[in-house]
């Protein structure tokens, strides 16, 4: 097999105004939004480091010390719980992440879009593949996360990778859409990458998940992207782009994908995260059970 260069660096966005989310995120990042007791970008975090990410690049604007504190230690809090024996809880806040791994913040001054923010992380990054996690995707699963899965796939092909499902037509205008083919190897190689097309210019129903392992090639292109959707600076019209001198690969990966950046996909995400939580698991169904009852739904 080639070797292609280890994609080692992730680089996690979380700039964003989270509108949708106000007053909420008022003073703190929508990515600190917890779903049952985890903060998003921990979820995102971790997926990160089972695919074997060492650096973590946050792109943070003017909220970011939520963030780092989150990732910190907190000396005082620590301390407390040591004393009082609390070790499980103890633990929960010291293990986020490992000693080895770094972590870079830089500064989105602007809020130009998604595209902007990756190119402010080009210095981070430097000359190798590395990966976007968007931490508003959630993707539950059994087996191995969603990055993992798009790493297995890269060590094979070295290849561009971007995460896709299948959404309904209705739904495109609120997501990166991919046309596809299938190639030689049986990859869904990408020929048009469109950011919210209405329902009649969608090229598929395969909509962009946030996750995607990209060549550092598209910072050249993104350095040239103008303001596309929404008046911002697309990945998507970056990635456009890149398809001229570069492959890049749609992903269907397994596992189920919460769009947190939405209040019902947030709503979800609490709802199925809190049943798979032994703690709460029971009282929760009780408490839905009552729920339908009440509804007459059951
Ligand atoms: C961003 C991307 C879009 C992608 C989506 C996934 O949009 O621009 O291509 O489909 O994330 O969640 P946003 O959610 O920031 O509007």
């Amino acid at each position: 097999m080639t070797n292609y260069k280890t994609v080692r660096k992730a680089v996690f966005p979380v700039a964003g105004l989270g509108t949708r989310f106000l007053p909420a995120t008022k003073s703190i990042p929508k990515e600190m939004l917890p779903i049952v007791d985890k903060p998003l970008i921990q979820y995102a975090v971790e997926e990160a480091l089972e695919a074997g990410i060492d650096t973590l690049i946050f792109v943070t604007s003017r909220k970011k010390h939520a963030i780092s504190d989150h990732f910190d230690s907190a000396f005082e809090l620590e301390t407390k719980l040591a004393e009082a024996g609390k070790t499980e809880l103890l633990e929960r806040i010291t293990e986020i992440v490992p000693d080895e791994v770094s972590r870079v913040h830089v500064t989105q001054t602007e809020a130009l879009g998604l595209g902007h923010a990756i190119l402010c992380a080009e210095s981070a990054v430097g000359d190798e593949p590395f990966a976007i996690l968007l931490a508003d995707d959630m993707v539950r699963n059994d087996g191995p996360g969603a990055l993992s899965q798009m790493m297995h796939s890269y060590r094979q092909t070295g290849a561009s990778i971007i995460g896709v499902e299948q959404i309904p037509r209705e739904w495109t205008s609120s997501y990166g859409i991919v046309g596809v083919e299938e190639n030689e190897e049986g990859h869904k190689a990408i020929h048009t990458m469109v950011e919210k097309p209405a329902p009649e210019d969608a090229p598929s129903r395969l909509g962009v998940v946030g996750r995607y392992i990209l060549d550092p090639a598209v910072f050249s292109y993104l350095r040239k992207t103008p303001r596309g959707a929404g008046g911002e600076i697309q990945l998507t019209d970056g990635i456009s782009a890149m398809l001229q001198s570069h492959s890049v690969l749609a992903f269907p990966f397994e596992g189920e994908r919460y769009d947190c950046g939405s209040r019902h996909g947030f709503i979800k995400a609490t709802i199925d995260y809190a049943l798979e939580h032994e703690a709460i698991r029971e009282e929760m169904l009780d408490h839905m059970h009552t729920l339908l009852r009440k509804s007459g739904k059951v």
